[in-house]
């Protein structure tokens, strides 16, 4: 029959009609953890308390289901299902962070804790033994609650504690692990944890905490590039950077243009213009519209504390690639008279005036802060070349919150529309993007969402005592990619 026949050609064609775009040789993919969202074993072997520890201890009501990490993905016990895991994927890469306050319980090197030591050096060695890279984080938000209690990231002598950290880790490591993370995203660290109650320590200071802490990450970072650069990278070659949160703003009518630039530069620009620019320092068009923002205040000194020229020489250069995790997009507009933006965790904006909204078209995840813009990771990564030149970019995490389940097609369109940008940054706009990071390998504690979000390959479940894993069809098709080493775009199946 014609018909019949006719029926089956068309489904040919529609299978057949997709477009498959290789990743350059040479391209790796990896996936991404962190500690405290994954290990618990909160208080096991000499770990002591972290500022989650705490907080989510004394605060349960802030956390949208009253849980806890002290347990999460038991990744304490279960590290080698997690590297079956990277095995599975065939990642080229997995991306962990350190627990500051295992390694150290003092949060300093007066006290090693060998049994953290120990469990590291067999993640690390399990790591290699798969033919897979460790890239390590050194921290990634779990402050010990002993340095929270000294005033933490507003604490100037700060810079010098995350080097002592930094160097114990480099030593025990150093000699395994060849690309380091030194701290996740300090806009976050920043800005949530001194503007938002939803993050500890909870201590709230939008006028001088944040910009306190903006200040010292920056120089923190520095000294601990420095030591590896000095003392480890010419017997190991190792490379180390910063990673830095790049939401993309856009205006949301031509005359917020200005604004949606500055918008870039605090929140992008303030933790990447000192280390990656040729000048150094804040970004100047920042630094000047946050210095009259002061002075307006009454304030008798900027509260985005300048740099010295010591300290610009210091921070300048103090990279080996330009690390980005990107999530999500946002427009903005100018405030209106007495209107304010208070949204977390980016209220600082109120310092600029401006407001921040979503278009209407943009999905919204499972979790507040976000909204799907496949565009906005390409237009990041072309932003940020223009900002800071040629450079090699590693997207250090990327994923999609979602509801609870195993056939989560909605996590497979958003890698595969956010790796089509991607393909096309490097592709037409030259863009040198040399890896890619799924966050996350699996379901974990998820911060202040404890674990209502999901945003995991792999699905965990959290009733289950040996907290079983199991891969999602976004592993498999993550797998496929890497396997592959492509992308397969569907195109719209001709009709004959
Ligand atoms: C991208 O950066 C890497 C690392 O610096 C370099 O080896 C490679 O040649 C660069 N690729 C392009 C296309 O510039
Ligand atoms: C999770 O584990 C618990 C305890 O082993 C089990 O009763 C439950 O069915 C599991 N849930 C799922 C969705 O597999």
């Amino acid at each position: 029959m014609i018909w019949k026949h006719a029926v089956v050609l068309s489904t040919i064609l529609a299978v057949s009609s997709s477009t498959i775009l290789p990743f350059p040789p040479g391209f790796k993919f990896g996936a991404a953890t962190a500690a405290y969202q994954v290990e618990g074993g909160w208080n096991l072997d000499g770990k002591s308390e972290n500022i989650w520890d705490r907080f989510v201890h004394e605060h349960p009501e802030r956390i949208d289901d009253r849980s806890t990490g002290d347990v999460a993905c038991d990744s304490y016990h279960n590290w080698r299902r997690d590297l079956e895991m990277a095995e599975e994927l065939r990642l080229d890469f997995y991306r962990f962070s350190l627990s500051w306050s295992r390694i150290l319980p003092s949060g300093f090197p007066n006290h090693i804790n060998e049994a953290a030591i120990e469990y590291y050096n067999n993640v690390i060695d399990g790591i290699l033994e798969k033919g897979i890279e460790p890239l390590v984080t050194i921290h990634h938000f779990d402050l010990p609650q002993s340095l929270q209690d000294l005033g933490g990231w507003a604490n100037p002598l700060i810079v010098d504690w995350f080097e002592d950290y930094a160097k114990v880790v480099f030593a025990h490591f150093g000699d395994r692990v060849k690309l380091w993370l030194t701290i996740n995203e300090p806009v976050i660290l920043c800005e949530a944890f001194f503007n938002a109650e939803v993050f500890p320590p909870a201590f709230i200071s939008p006028d001088l905490g944040v910009y306190l802490c903006s200040k010292h990450v920056m120089l923190a970072h520095a000294k601990a590039w420095r030591v590896y650069d000095k003392l480890l990278k010419p017997k190991y070659h190792g490379r180390v950077s910063l990673t830095t949160h790049i939401t993309w703003f856009e205006p949301l009518a031509p005359e917020y243009e200005e604004l949606a630039e500055l918008t870039m530069l605090n929140f992008g620009g303030r933790y990447s213009h000192a280390i990656y620019s040729k000048i150094g320092g804040w970004p100047p068009a920042l630094e000047k519209a946050l210095a009259e923002v002061s002075l307006k205040r009454g304030y008798s000194r900027p509260q985005l504390p300048p740099f010295t020229q010591e300290e610009i020489e210091l921070v300048r250069g103090t990279y080996d690639f330009f690390a980005l995790n990107h999530y999500t997009s946002r427009l903005m507009r100018t405030a209106k008279e007495g209107e304010k933006f208070t949204e977390w965790p980016l209220g600082d904006v109120e310092d600029l005036n401006g407001i921040i909204v979503r278009k209407a078209d943009w999905a919204q995840a499972a979790t507040s802060w976000f909204y799907v813009n496949p565009e906005g990771i390409r237009k990041g990564l072309v932003w940020l070349k223009q900002q800071y030149g040629d450079l090699e970019f590693m997207i250090t995490e990327n994923g999609l919150a979602t509801k609870a389940g195993l056939d989560d097609q909605d996590r497979v369109q958003y890698y595969r529309d956010y790796l089509e940008q991607v393909l096309l940054a490097i592709n037409e706009d030259d863009v040198n993007v040399t890896a890619y990071t799924a966050w996350t390998l699996m379901d974990n504690y998820e911060w202040n969402n404890g674990y209502t979000v999901k945003f995991g390959l792999y699905e965990v479940n959290f009733t289950d005592p040996g907290r079983k894993r199991t891969p999602r069809a976004s592993a498999h098709y993550y797998a496929n990619i890497i396997r592959t080493h492509s992308l397969e775009i569907p195109t719209t199946s001709i009709q004959l």
